[in-house]
């Protein structure tokens, strides 16, 4: 069921989730807010008719936010992504006709990169794969050579992507003594302390080296299958890859492929081409992966944080102000 919008003068906002108890109630006392209950991500359909005559909208990574939306909602001043990832979002459409698009970064890196590495040491020492051994009986006995995994201390981990996740998960990498490899597009080093040890490397050598590879860029035209088969055969077949920001940067079938022919050793995946996988897929069910329901910011704190971000973009868009964080600051002339 959705909220009925008031008759009141306040400003309407389309939300296609409900927020925490906090900012759901500060919202609340600047716009009447429209708000979407159901478990499925609300339907096309229902998104634009709810959005004509809106001031604001508040949307997921699930949904899609697209030219035709803005076309149909011309009084849309603002689009407030619940997420740092913008890939959902026709961001050029939202630039060319003037809408600012907020997202929510730094206050979900700590939690997204913690999800990252413990996808590193599950896949890395086997442990759901050691659990079913528990549960199916498999495990007999101590056995020297039983469930053998990835050291991490001393191996290499290859970070794909050198932004703050990127650098989170570098510094984590290093307080297990791993050596760090990073690779980002522009080449430039990692930011902030406690990283200097960090060396930036081709994507070549970051393959061919790494014990691990951690995938930390961002979603768009020149990252969808960054990690294809031929950088997957050029992985070390021990490699484990881990990734943590969109699916459609590896190559999903080319990595079946691998993970089935033993090409690599290993996956965790957080993130997959297309949200929720089916739970037939074949992907799920192999032993060297892990596939999570995108959960790297679901952390009590986290959530509530994006959501109070989220809450502020939302409102300074409809009060026609400029946004804390703007992904198309070329709106406001800069
Ligand atoms: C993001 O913020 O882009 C994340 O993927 C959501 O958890």
């Amino acid at each position: 069921m959705q909220d009925e919008p008031e008759d009141d003068s306040r400003s309407r906002v389309v939300l296609t989730r409900s927020l925490p108890d906090g900012p759901s109630r500060r919202l609340a006392r600047y716009v009447v807010a429209q708000v979407w209950r159901e478990p499925d991500p609300p339907p096309d359909a229902w998104l634009r008719e709810s959005c004509v005559g809106a001031a604001g909208l508040l949307a997921t990574p699930a949904d899609r936010v697209g030219e035709d939306l803005l076309l149909a909602c011309p009084t849309l001043r603002v689009v407030s992504n619940l997420a740092v990832g913008t890939d959902n979002v026709d961001v050029s459409a939202l630039t060319r006709r003037g809408v600012p698009l907020g997202n929510t970064p730094g206050v979900l890196t700590a939690a997204t990169a913690d999800l990252a590495f413990a996808l590193v040491l599950a896949a890395s020492r086997r442990l759901v794969e050691a659990r079913d051994a528990v549960l199916d009986g498999s495990w007999r006995t101590w056995d020297p050579g039983f469930m053998l995994g990835l050291e991490l201390s001393g191996a290499t981990i290859g970070i794909l992507g050198a932004g703050r996740i990127g650098t989170a998960v570098a510094r984590r990498a290093l307080a297990f003594d791993m050596h760090v490899l990073a690779w980002s597009r522009s080449g430039r080093p990692l930011e902030g302390t406690g990283v200097e040890r960090v060396e930036m490397v081709g994507m070549d050598r970051l393959l061919r080296e790494s014990d691990v590879v951690s995938v930390h860029v961002a979603l768009d035209a020149s990252t969808v299958h960054l990690v294809g088969a031929e950088q997957l055969a050029s992985m070390k077949p021990t490699a484990v890859l881990v990734n943590t920001a969109r699916g459609p940067v590896v190559d999903q079938r080319a990595l079946l492929d691998a993970l089935v022919s033993g090409r690599i050793a290993a996956a965790g995946l957080d993130v997959v081409e297309h949200e929720p996988i089916d739970p037939g897929d074949p992907l799920v069910h192999l032993p060297n992966c892990i596939v999570l329901p995108h959960i790297g910011s679901a952390t009590v704190a986290t959530r509530a944080a994006m959501a109070e971000l989220a809450v502020d973009n939302l409102l300074a868009g409809v009060a026609g102000e400029r946004l804390p964080s703007c992904v198309n600051p070329e709106v406001y002339g800069d």
